[in-house]
């Protein structure tokens, strides 16, 4: 098995896996750990106790179901036939996966997908999990350090990401620690995620198909899966037509916010207008901006020239931030009613021009903003219709910002 030579040889990693497995085992209190999306916060997904440590940590409304994760097919097999695990109990038909899901496993996992299917009665599942759904949301995480951890508990992990409730999701250990120190025993620490933002949650067993969250697989990849041409948008956001009440419960909740107010700008905003704005903001004491953050992606590339290009360049001082590229530096801007120029800081960031990594790090960025208690954060919006990942940062924002705005 592609596992056996990491637990035989007893790296640190598989000893810390061991460590992990063993907490989820036996301790109701979550374990933080990678995936390929965001980090998660597992628990045993059969044990009541266990899953609803989850919800304490996260301070989670307990109407928002979870993700089971699973290691492998068999996993997921054995929960939609609960009573096969059991000699002697009855045996009914095997259960299959619904054949909707088949093209769709077999192209996107393991990875950032996450499917609904029926809870079977007799369900292995704590009721917790589900938040008494009749049904559940399973996923194959691509990380092999989440695979391993499953495996090595041997029990379908339900996941969460690993944030406070309302937070931005957390894209390394640093970002867990700082939300769940001393709610927590222990954080897997795999690095910085891969995608960014979380799983796309899929519903195949409504007809035409439906996505409830947009994420890591984007709607154009998904209508190239046999039986998924016609899937449609079933989650609430600024732009997409809006079908329905969001059928994924957590779609409703107010989510990836950080402390600051978040300013959404439209994609191809002019960045000279937004200074103008910028500008306002920070002279009008009604708004308070005092310190500000601006995440710039693909058309502010230069930069807002919030400030004239000297005095910008010889004060820029790098600060110490878990995400490259961040500056600083300070704004002269003359303070409505005082007589005197106060200094107000602008944290300036630019996450890239390309999807990737602008969904890699844009959780990172807004919680690097929170830590420098910036009032205000501005950030240049991408177009959904940019492919895969630009609807799911997109939806991100909209969810995270009060306003959004065009210039
Ligand atoms: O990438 C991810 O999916 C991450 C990592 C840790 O795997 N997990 C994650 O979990 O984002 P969470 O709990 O933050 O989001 C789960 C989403 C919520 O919007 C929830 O409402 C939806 O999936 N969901 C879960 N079970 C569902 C069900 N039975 N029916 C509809 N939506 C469901
Ligand atoms: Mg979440």
């Amino acid at each position: 098995e592609w596992w056996a030579d990491e637990r035989k040889s007893q790296t640190p990693e598989s000893k810390a896996i061991e460590e992990a497995a063993n907490l989820l085992r036996t301790s109701d209190t979550p374990v933080a750990f990678p995936t390929e999306t965001v980090y998660g916060l597992g628990a045993d997904a059969t044990r009541s106790a266990a899953v609803q440590g989850i919800y304490r940590a996260k301070q989670r409304p307990s109407d928002n179901p979870l993700i089971v994760h699973v290691d492998s097919i068999d996993m997921l097999d054995k929960l939609l036939n609960p009573s096969q695990q059991s000699p002697g109990v009855a045996q009914t038909p095997r259960i299959p996966l619904p054949p909707i899901y088949e093209p769709l496993i077999k192209r996107f996992w393991p990875g950032p997908i996450t499917i609904i299917l029926p809870n079977p009665s007799g369900s292995d599942l704590a009721p917790e999990v589900t938040s008494n759904l009749t049904t559940f949301g399973a996923r194959m995480p691509s990380s092999p350090l989440a695979r391993l951890l499953i495996h090595a508990t041997d029990r379908p992990l339900a996941a969460p990401s690993a944030n406070a409730s309302t937070k931005p999701s957390p894209t390394t250990a640093q970002h867990v620690h700082h939300d769940l120190k001393g709610r927590i025993d222990l954080i897997l620490d795999g690095g910085a995620s891969g995608v960014g933002v979380e799983s796309t949650v899929v519903d195949g067993l409504c007809n035409p198909p439906a996505i409830l969250r947009p994420g890591g697989i984007g709607i154009d990849e998904l209508r190239e899966v046999p039986g998924w041409e016609n899937v449609e948008v079933a989650y609430r956001d600024g732009t997409l037509g809006v079908k329905e009440i969001p059928r994924a419960p957590g779609m409703k909740y107010r989510h990836y916010s950080p402390k600051a107010r978040v300013v959404l700008f439209k994609a191809e905003s002019n960045p000279e207008g937004v200074a103008r704005h910028v500008r306002k903001d920070l002279q009008d004491s009604a708004i308070g901006a005092h310190n500000i953050g601006i995440v710039r992606t693909r058309h502010w590339k230069q930069g807002l020239g919030l400030a004239p290009e000297d005095v910008v360049a010889s004060t820029i001082q790098p600060v110490a931030a878990p995400i490259d590229n961040l500056v600083s530096f300070p704004v002269p801007v003359q303070e409505t009613g005082s007589p005197s120029s106060r200094t107000k800081v602008a944290y300036d960031y630019h996450l890239g021009d390309d999807t990737t990594s602008i969904a890699h790090g844009l959780f990172a960025v807004l919680r690097a903003l929170d830590e420098f208690d910036v009032d205000v954060i501005y950030v240049e919006g991408i177009s959904d219709s940019d492919g895969d990942l630009a609807a799911a940062v997109m939806n991100r924002l909209r969810k995270a910002a009060g306003t959004e705005m065009k210039a």
